[in-house]
């Protein structure tokens, strides 16, 4: 999706009136993902949510506190991260994104990693870790270890709202940023100026 001349905002506009699958007719805002597009750290989650549907922001539900809380505790400023998910749309009553609706979506998402170039990519979930990652990647198997795709950092963590069900998923995800904060401040050491001045 992405061209030469491409910036990230004509991308969301491109992207802003999509109707390549069914979600694209029951969904309030299309949820592109909002943060620093220089900072080398991008954060892929699922699907929206009721809250980020109503208001096109990523994360801002339950499972956006609990996000909230691992970066305060692991000392990001959520601002420095390009935060968005694999499905730009939230699915009726939140269900699992079908794969058709994967499939309509990657390219938004694939075109957001290109003109970002982020050294890291966080996945947060299952859908993200086998949409960037290994389509047959299990989670429990998989999260905690960096992996490698093109030059780029991949960590797979468990999504926030898996917390919900387990709360000690939350010391893992913990765990994961705590990592992933170590690798980014060196990456941000060597190449201190990202954004083009
Ligand atoms: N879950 C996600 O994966 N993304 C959001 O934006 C909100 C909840």
């Amino acid at each position: 999706m992405a061209q030469e001349s491409l910036t990230i905002e004509n991308l969301f506009s491109q992207a802003s009136g999509c109707k390549r699958c069914p979600l694209g007719e029951t969904r309030q805002c299309l949820v592109f993902g909002e943060g620093s597009q220089w900072s080398g750290l991008m954060m892929v989650g699922e699907a929206p949510g009721e809250k980020e549907d109503e208001t096109g922001k990523p994360f801002i539900g339950r499972a956006g506190k609990v996000l909230d809380s691992v970066l305060t505790e692991t000392g990001f400023q959520r601002e420095d991260i390009f935060i968005t998910s694999v499905v730009k749309c939230r699915p009726p009553k939140n269900r699992f994104p079908k794969k058709e609706e994967v499939a309509a979506c990657l390219p938004i998402l694939q075109g957001q990693i290109e003109l970002i170039k982020p050294r890291i990519i966080v996945c947060l979930g299952n859908l993200a870790t086998r949409s960037l990652l290994d389509e047959q990647a299990k989670i429990t198997e998989v999260r905690g270890k960096w992996f490698n795709k093109g030059g780029i950092k991949i960590m797979p963590t468990f999504h926030p709202a898996a917390v919900f069900h387990d709360r000690k998923k939350l010391e893992a995800i913990n765990e994961d940023f705590h990592q992933v904060k170590e690798v980014w401040e060196n990456i941000k050491r060597e190449l201190p100026i990202l954004k083009p001045q």
